[in-house]
């Protein structure tokens, strides 16, 4: 078997009394392409940010590329390579798009142990390369408040891309689109993910989810309840109880 890059065993997380994830286990091979679905509220959010470091687990473990990450907080994650997007966009609405990639490109990549510090120049040309990469060349000196929704979810993935990430969490990055801006967005993360960059896509809209993953997890009141291929899955029994008891 080879190495997972990402072993998730038995994670729980509570609010209060209220169980959020009961016992997720899920592993994750480099280079996969993986589709997270389950109605609003089964808990995935929860689950991006137990894995993020955003919020602590109260039982089970992660494990990311070989390292035990219990105790290692959001940005110690993210430069190990772990990255997400956020389902509302959060850009830094008073710097411009530039400054909004230099930000993750200094404290992620420049303060990763034993990397080599990027240059003015060098910073500024993997700007534009991230830029040119989520089709957003040409717009480093406008501000967020100038973008369209799209573009905003495009500069989103951008920022979470400048980390140099080998696992990419999309937390909904697509909700709210037209049919065209979705198909647009699932290129941009398959493109992504032949670079080799590992995908979890968290998705609603099942149309991008099928043509996007190559295994479907569901997660239903924070537990697991199907992980396999996408047409088997969708065709689960349980799976479409859950969908259409909703
Ligand atoms: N910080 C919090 N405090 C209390 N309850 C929370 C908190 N965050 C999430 N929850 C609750 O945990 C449950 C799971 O929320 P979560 O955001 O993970 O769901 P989700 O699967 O991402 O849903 P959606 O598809 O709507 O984004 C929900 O019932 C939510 O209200
Ligand atoms: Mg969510």
């Amino acid at each position: 078997m080879t190495a997972q890059l990402l072993e998730v065993d038995g994670l729980g997380k509570r609010f209060g009394g209220f169980v959020a994830l009961d016992g997720v286990d899920l592993s994750i091979a480099p280079g996969e392409r993986v589709g997270l679905i389950g109605p609003n509220g089964s808990g995935k959010s929860t689950l991006v940010n137990c894995l993020c470091g955003t919020l602590a687990n109260e039982t089970g473990s992660v494990r990311f590329d070989g390292r035990d990450l219990s105790g290692l907080v959001a940005h110690q994650r993210t430069r190990l390579g772990m990255a997400r997007s956020f389902q509302l966009p959060r850009p830094f609405p008073s710097m411009t798009v530039g400054d909004n990639l230099r930000i993750p490109l200094l404290y992620a990549v420049n303060a990763r142990p034993g990397a080599a510090h990027l240059s003015v120049a060098e910073t500024r040309e993997r700007c534009a390369e991230l830029l040119g990469l989520v089709g957003l060349a040409g717009r480093v000196h406008d501000y967020p408040r100038d973008l369209t929704q799209v573009d905003m979810r495009k500069l989103e993935l951008a920022r979470a891309m400048a980390s140099d990430p080998k696992l990419l969490i999309a937390d909904e990055a697509m909700a709210g689109l037209s049919h065209s801006e979705v198909s647009d967005i699932v290129a941009l993360l398959v493109r992504l993910n032949e670079r080799g960059i590992t995908v979890i896509l968290i998705e609603h809209i099942m149309r991008a989810v099928m043509s996007f993953s190559q295994r479907l997890v569901v997660l239903v009141s924070g537990k697991k309840i199907a992980d396999g291929r996408p047409d088997e899955v969708i065709r689960d029994a349980e799976v479409e109880r859950a969908y259409l008891g909703q």
